[in-house]
Order: C-alpha cells, then structure tokens, then sequence
C-alpha cells in the first residue's frame, strides 16, 4: 500500500460518538472541533476528576468566547456544551466508534492507554493516537486488532492550523485509513497520509528548524540574535516561539526522537531539556503577547 494513496471513503466508516483520551489542552482543542464538525457526542477521560472537569470547564469557556463574539447563537452554544461529557469511567467509552488519544508523550503511557481502551470498545471502533514523536506501529504493538490503528497527528492552534497527518502503518487497514481521512475532511482539515516514519513529515522538517536554531545557541550565539536572525523569514513565528507554541518538553521529546534515529543528521539539545524544565523561553503580558527573553531562561 503506497503511503500516499488513499483508499475509497465508501470504505469509511460512520462515526455517532467519539472518545478522547486526554484532557490536556491539545484534547481540548480537538473535543470542540469534533462536536463542531461532527456533531456527534464526545466524552473526554483523563486520569483524575479534576483534570476532566477542568477540560470539560476549558471547552465551555472556549464555546462562551465565541457565542461572546458573537460566531455562534446562545442555541448553539448549548447544542455544543450538551454534546460534551467528561468521565473517569472509561466504560462510557463502550460504544464510541473513534477513541483519539493525546496524552503523555511517553510509549508505556500509549500502549496502556489503548490496552485499556481495547477490553472496553467494539472491534470496529478505530483507534488514533496524536502522537508526534512516536512510532504509531510501536504504540500498537499490544494491540489485539492494530489494523484499527492509524495516526491522526494535528498541529497547534488545532482551530487554526489546517492539516491533519493520516499516519499509516504496515498494519492498518483500507477501512480505518478511510475512515481517518473522512473524519480529517468533516473536520475541515486537508490530511496527508504519511508513512509510520520519525517525525512523520511536518515533524521532521520542522525538527531541522529548530534543533538548528537550539543548535546555535549552544554554540555560541545569543538567543536574542538567532530570534531576530530568523524572524525575517516569512514564517509566522521565530524557532523560539514555536517551541513554546507546542509545548518545550514536546519540542525536546521531538529533538531526542530525530537524533536516535538519524545521529548523523539531528542534534540532541541538553539547553532545550533545561529549558523544558524552566518551563518557558519569553516573558509575556497578560494577554499572552510577548514581552522579551526570560532572563533565566537565556542565561
Ligand atoms: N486557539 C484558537 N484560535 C487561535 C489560537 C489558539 N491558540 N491562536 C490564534 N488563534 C486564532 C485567532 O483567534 C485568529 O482567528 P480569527 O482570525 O478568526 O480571529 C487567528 O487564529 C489569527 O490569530 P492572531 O491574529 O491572534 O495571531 P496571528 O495572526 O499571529 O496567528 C498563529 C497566530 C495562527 C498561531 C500563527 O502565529 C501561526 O500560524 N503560527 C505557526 C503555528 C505552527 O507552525 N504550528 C505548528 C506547530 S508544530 C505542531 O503543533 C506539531 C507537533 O507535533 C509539535
């Protein structure tokens, strides 16, 4: 099966409920896209109560802000919140028939996760993980049916960005890659579908960027410098803002995954682990904007 073909969308199959696994900001961002877009009931679990009620509670906010701006009706608005539900309980996920995961970066996590989504939803359900840094065919190596597996890797803003990476692996099947593009298309994305490779495509070029950019400064040359070096470029964002947009430890994560597997070509980054653990590259106002370089941070 050549990674860019798709099979026929008669293949897909009919989505009427969707789990997501996570609660994070990233699984937030894509539980208000699905209601909007799919306009089908999705339920959200994370590991503890809090963290489901705060994404349930970040998602009305979300759909709030734009009844305030007045992009929805107060109808709609409700129509949306009524189709979201937040459980601990991952019974609730019993008849979904697409289980999306963006949790922890970690393999373990991963695998758990769809272990434990598997004993509980249909052998039909399709199963697609978020990752970004890796291996979807390593992430369904426990799984009892990977043919439902595929990768479905978006980008932040989710609301904003416009593609969708299909990830398809040796073992998934001509009726989930389908079904993944429909969904992708329904949500008003364009996908690619992309070989189960590091960094997939977007991963790996944007990898080169910024392991650069991190690369210069552990060389020697000022934050400050490469930020404004690279600022003229035409790209929305400087290296140093996209690494905080998707998160330093993301970043870090996606670093370590190209090094380990191309040593000659990707750079490790030990300042983007310190700053990972930092928490933050920029100083910023309260309503985000940012303000200059953390002092600690660039030191
Ligand atoms: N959530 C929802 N909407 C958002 C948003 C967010 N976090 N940030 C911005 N927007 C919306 C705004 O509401 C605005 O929408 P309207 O035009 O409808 O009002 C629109 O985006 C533009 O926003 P702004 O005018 O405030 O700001 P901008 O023009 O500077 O654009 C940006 C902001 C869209 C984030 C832009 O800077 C950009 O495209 N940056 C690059 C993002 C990028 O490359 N993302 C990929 C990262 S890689 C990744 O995510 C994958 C991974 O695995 C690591």
């Amino acid at each position: 099966k050549h990674p860019a073909g798709a099979p026929s969308p008669d293949l897909a199959r009919k989505i009427t409920k969707v789990g997501i696994v996570g609660a994070g900001l990233m699984a937030s961002q894509f539980a208000l896209l699905f209601v909007r877009k799919l306009r089908v009931p999705v339920v959200i679990t994370d590991i503890d109560q809090s963290r489901v009620e705060g994404g349930v509670a970040g998602i009305h906010a979300s759909i709030d802000e734009m009844q305030t701006k007045g992009r929805i009706s107060p109808d709609e608005s409700n129509r949306l919140k009524a189709l979201i539900s937040g459980t601990t309980d991952l019974a609730d996920f019993a008849d979904a028939d697409w289980v999306i995961e963006a949790v922890f970066e970690e393999l373990s996590v991963k695998q758990e996760v769809f272990a434990n989504v598997e004993k509980i939803v249909a052998e039909t359900c399709i199963l697609a993980t978020n990752t970004s840094s890796l291996s979807v065919s390593a992430i369904g190596s426990g799984l009892v049916h990977p043919a439902r597996l595929v990768g479905f890797h978006f980008f932040n803003p989710v609301a904003v960005m416009p593609l969708v990476e299909v990830v398809n692996t040796p073992a998934t099947d001509d009726e989930t890659l389908a079904t993944a593009m429909v969904v992708a298309k329904t949500l008003g994305k364009s996908a690619v579908i992309t070989a189960d490779a590091p960094g997939f495509v977007v991963n790996r070029v944007l990898a080169k960027l910024l392991g650069e950019a991190m690369h210069a400064v552990e060389t020697g040359t000022p934050f400050e410098v490469v930020d404004s070096a690279t600022a003229p470029f035409g790209l929305p964002m400087t290296p140093f803002e996209l690494l905080e947009l998707v998160g330093l430890t993301v970043g870090a994560h996606v670093l370590d995954t190209h090094h380990a597997a191309f040593p000659d070509r990707f750079f490790e980054s030990p300042a983007l682990h310190e700053l990972a653990d930092h928490g933050k590259i920029f100083t910023r106002d309260a309503k985000g904007k940012r303000t200059g370089f953390d002092p600690a941070a660039v030191a």
